[in-house]
C-alpha cells in the first residue's frame, strides 16, 4: 500500500479510537471497550511515530543545529 494511504488509515483509525476512548472513558471496566481500544490507540501512536521517523530526526536535528 503506498504509504499516503497508509498513513491515512493510521490515522483515520487514531481519530475513530480517539473517540471511543473518550467516550467510554467514565465508565470503563478491564478488558471493555476503552481499555481495548485504548490499547489499540497505543499501538496505532507508535505505528504513526515510525512511519514519520525520518521527519522526526531532521526537525530534532534541525531544532538542535546552531
Ligand atoms: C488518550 C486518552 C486515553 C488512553 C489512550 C487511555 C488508555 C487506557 C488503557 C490502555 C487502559 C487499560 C489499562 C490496563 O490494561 O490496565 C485504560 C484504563 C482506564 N482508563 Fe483510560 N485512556 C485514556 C483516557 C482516559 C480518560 C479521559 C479517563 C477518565 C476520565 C480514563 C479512565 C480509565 C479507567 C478508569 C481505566 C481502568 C479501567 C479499565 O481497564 O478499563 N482513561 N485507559
Amino acid at each position: 500500500m503506498p504509504t499516503p494511504k497508509l498513513n491515512y488509515l493510521v490515522d483515520i483509525l487514531m481519530a475513530i479510537s480517539f473517540i471511543i476512548i473518550i467516550l467510554t472513558a467514565l465508565n470503563s471496566q478491564r478488558g471493555g471497550l476503552h481499555s481495548t481500544f485504548g490499547w489499540i490507540f497505543v499501538a496505532l501512536v507508535i505505528l504513526h511515530f515510525l512511519l514519520h521517523w525520518k521527519w522526526v530526526i531532521s526537525i530534532t536535528s534541525n531544532f538542535f543545529k546552531k
